[in-house]
């Protein structure tokens, strides 16, 4: 009895890079890089191994060590020197972004800026805050008002030299917001990559601690997405689009590669998936135990990533991975 079909055939070395489905390339990948006002010198991300808060003296350094890798992208989050109640360091000329991306704008990095007020209110919400948010839970962020400081902060990063911004904070209207004011200023070349699809996650914890973001009571679960809804990313992704979103960004990836397989499906845009801070983290813990091989393990994940239909990627994996590429 032979079986009529024997894909174990395609298997063999010497034609599995011919058929294979998916590839990686270091050019699929964006790397975060924190830039932080505080610091004085590298301070390692503690949740993070292998990541750093550089101080802004240091941030062209260290987009030039990831370009040495082959990571051609980055993606630039703050942590700023203060905060208050309406993260006016975020929008700020002289913020801790806007100086890093003045810095790194002549370098051959492609230089994306995150756009968000966590890491800048003293309440660390991603807006301007409700009256009585901190009494009561049912009271977060107010959408409208947020949407002028969104504006601001990213025609501030586009004025500084930024490449892309990147609106992370789910309040409604932010994509139109921001298109609004960036043709306005002059800058109708810069693309916007939308968080479109940005669930409530606890996948994020890690992020927290290394951009000093976490909310200082309640959780965003008013804004962030509910993480049982893939029929809602579809809704965001449709009003981002209609809004002028360049590029729609699923966030977290990995426990969400459905959502970016039906985004891809439905939607003739880019997408980009972002492998959170708490997928980086589980891979290097069970590495340090021995009990996982971090590369191997990274790739795989990485890949299925593409697979599931990613253009780009989002990853503290890059520059370890970029150079094997
Ligand atoms: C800012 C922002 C967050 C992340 C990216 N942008 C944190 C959050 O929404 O709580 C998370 C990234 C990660 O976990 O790697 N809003």
């Amino acid at each position: 009895m032979h079986p009529t079909e024997r894909p174990r055939r395609l298997r063999a070395d010497g034609v599995r890079g011919l058929v294979s489905e998916t590839s990686l390339a270091a050019s699929d990948l964006v790397a975060p890089v924190f830039v932080d006002a505080t610091a004085e010198g590298r301070r390692p991300i503690p949740s993070m191994p292998g990541q750093e808060r550089v101080p802004v003296a240091e941030a062209r350094e260290r987009v030039e060590e990831l370009l040495a890798a082959g990571v051609e992208a980055v993606m630039l989050f703050g942590v700023p020197e203060s905060k208050d109640h309406r993260g006016s360091r975020a929008y700020a000329e002289d913020g801790v972004v806007q100086r890093a991306v003045r810095a790194t704008a002549d370098t051959d990095a492609y230089v994306i800026t995150d756009v968000c007020l966590c890491e800048y209110t003293d309440h660390g919400h991603c807006g301007v805050l409700e009256e009585g948010a901190r009494e009561d839970p049912s009271l977060t962020v107010r959408n409208d008002p947020t949407l002028e400081l969104l504006a601001e902060t990213a025609r501030s990063h586009a004025a500084a030299g930024a490449d892309m911004v990147a609106p992370s904070s789910m309040t409604d209207g932010m994509v139109g917001a921001i298109r609004e004011r960036l043709d306005n200023e002059g800058f109708q070349d810069l693309p916007v990559m939308s968080y479109a699809a940005k669930y409530e996650s606890a996948f994020y914890g890690p992020f927290r601690d290394a951009a000093d973001g976490a909310p200082a009571f309640g959780d965003r679960r008013h804004y962030q997405m509910d993480p049982a809804n893939p029929r809602e990313a579809l809704r965001e992704c449709r009003l981002d689009v209609e809004q002028g979103a360049d590029v729609l960004m699923v966030k977290p990836a990995l426990a969400y590669l459905d959502v970016v397989s039906a985004v891809r499906r439905e939607f003739d845009r880019p997408v980009a998936a972002y492998n959170v801070s708490g997928e980086y983290a589980m891979v290097h813990a069970a590495a340090e135990k021995g009990w996982l091989d971090l590369e191997a393990t990274a790739r795989e994940s990485l890949l299925s990533i593409k697979r599931a239909g990613a253009d780009l990627i989002i990853t503290y994996f890059a520059e370890e991975l970029a150079p094997e590429l």
